[in-house]
This record gives structure tokens, C-alpha cells and sequence, in this order.
């Protein structure tokens, strides 16, 4: 099976090096809520980290969205649920996020091509990674430490990939084989009590069932400190028909 020539894992993007293809993961929830936005009908997920750009970015056809301390930002027209009950026709959607956003501001600047992950995209994802680079999975972490849901997705990838694998994909590798299902990692986290403490408990299953999408977002740089973010993987259907059944 033709796959990656090496695999590794930051556990945060800060120690991300540099390579040819990076895979950004933030399971609770900025990367689940990008592939989840898209199956929704966005056109693209306009990602930055700084809320003042995010403003900026407001416009026509654009949607405000993001989290601090795990709360919608005042002002913003959503929070960073991956729950999208309605349809978009095209739009955009600007994120500012915690942790997951400037994770994939890291990887545009450290990567040649950046690839967006999630248990929800996870065969998806694979499938898309080119054969031959090498590839490193980026942990988003939470507030600039180990988060475990990052690190269980990141085994859960590394498990699918062939090629010659750091001691952090090892790791990371045994880790997710330690659980039988995404459920024990993801309430474990310091992610999942803070979203159970915030009310939004439910964002919880939204983000552990997998491969239920077969969209592959990409980051590439933007203008401003930005990471534009769109699918891939255009021309395939969905794992599933509708973005209703999706949520
Ligand atoms: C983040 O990107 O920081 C996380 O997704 C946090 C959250 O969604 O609450």
C-alpha cells in the first residue's frame, strides 16, 4: 500500500516542523466544525485567531463564528458548535478560535499543503494524504498543552497511514489503540468537561462519529493573517446525502 514516506505528530502546533503535508486536528470541535460547516453548505471557513480580524472580516454572505472560553463571542452570529441545523446556500464562514485556528495558521506557515481532520472526515482524510511526503499530524491542544481527543485522533490517522513513524506518532498510535471507540477519550478530556460545563454537552457525540463525512477541507494562506479553508475533495458525494442528516 503506497502511503506517506514518514509520519509524525506534534502534540501542540507550537512544536510542528516544518513538512510537506501537515493534517491539522481539533476534535473538540474547530476542525469538526469546519468539515461540519461545510457539509452545511459554506463554500469556504474563513480561520483566523485573532477576534478583531474576525470583525474585520464581516460581510455580506458571511457568517461570524467562533469561541472563547468555549462561549459564542459577543457580537458573533454563532458559537463554534459543529451542530448546524440549518442549510447555507454558498456563504462563508469566518472562525476565530482558541486553539484549532491558530493551529492551522501555524500549519500554512510550516506546511506545503495543509489538510483539515477529524473523526468526522478521518477515512476521508487519509485517503487524501499524498503518497511519498512527509506528513505531520498537528495537534491543536488546548490553551497550548496535550489534549487528549487531539492526540487519540492523531493515533486513530497515524493507525491508517504505512511509512517509517516518529516516536510521537508511536505514541500517539498506542494511545488511540488504548480505547475501543472515540467516547472515552473525548469525555475524558479537559475539552469535553469544559463543553459539559458550558452547556454544550451535546457537541460531544457531534464530534466523535466518524468518517460520516467524505468532504477533505484544505487551508491554504490568506490575506491578513488568515487561513482560507475549502473542500478538496469537491467531486465526491457525500459519505451521506443530505447535511440534515449529517447533524
Ligand atoms: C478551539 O479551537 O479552541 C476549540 O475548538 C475550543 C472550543 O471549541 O471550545
Amino acid at each position: 500500500m503506497r502511503g506517506p514516506a514518514s509520519v509524525d505528530v506534534a502534540f501542540t502546533p507550537e512544536s510542528a516542523r516544518s513538512s510537506h503535508v501537515a493534517v491539522v486536528v481539533d476534535v473538540l470541535r474547530a476542525t469538526s466544525t469546519i468539515v461540519a460547516a461545510l457539509e452545511a453548505g459554506y463554500r469556504n471557513v474563513l480561520c483566523t485567531g485573532k477576534v478583531q480580524r474576525a470583525r474585520e472580516l464581516a460581510g455580506p454572505g458571511r457568517r461570524l463564528a467562533g469561541e472563547r472560553g468555549c462561549l459564542p463571542i459577543e457580537g458573533f452570529d454563532r458559537g463554534n458548535s459543529p451542530v448546524f441545523d440549518d442549510q447555507n446556500d454558498g456563504g462563508e464562514l469566518v472562525l476565530c478560535t482558541t486553539n484549532g485556528t491558530p493551529a492551522l495558521l501555524r500549519a500554512v506557515a510550516c506546511a506545503d499543503q495543509v489538510l483539515v481532520g477529524s473523526l468526522l472526515n478521518l477515512n476521508a482524510v487519509v485517503a487524501a494524504i499524498p503518497a511519498d511526503q512527509e506528513v505531520t499530524v498537528i495537534c491543536s491542544g488546548t490553551d497550548g498543552r496535550f489534549a487528549l481527543e487531539d492526540a487519540y485522533a492523531a493515533g486513530r490517522i497515524v493507525a491508517l497511514l504505512p511509512g517509517r513513524r516518529s516516536d510521537a506518532a508511536r505514541a500517539a498510535e498506542r494511545l488511540a489503540g488504548a480505547y475501543p471507540d472515540p467516547w472515552g477519550p473525548l469525555t475524558e478530556s479537559t475539552g469535553g468537561g469544559a463543553l459539559r460545563s458550558t452547556g454544550q454537552a451535546r457537541d460531544i457525540p457531534a464530534c466523535a462519529r466518524e468518517s460520516v463525512s467524505a468532504i477533505v477541507p484544505r487551508a491554504e494562506p490568506g490575506p491578513g493573517d488568515i487561513a482560507v479553508v475549502s473542500a478538496l475533495v469537491a467531486n465526491r458525494e457525500p459519505a451521506i446525502q443530505t447535511a440534515r442528516s449529517f447533524t
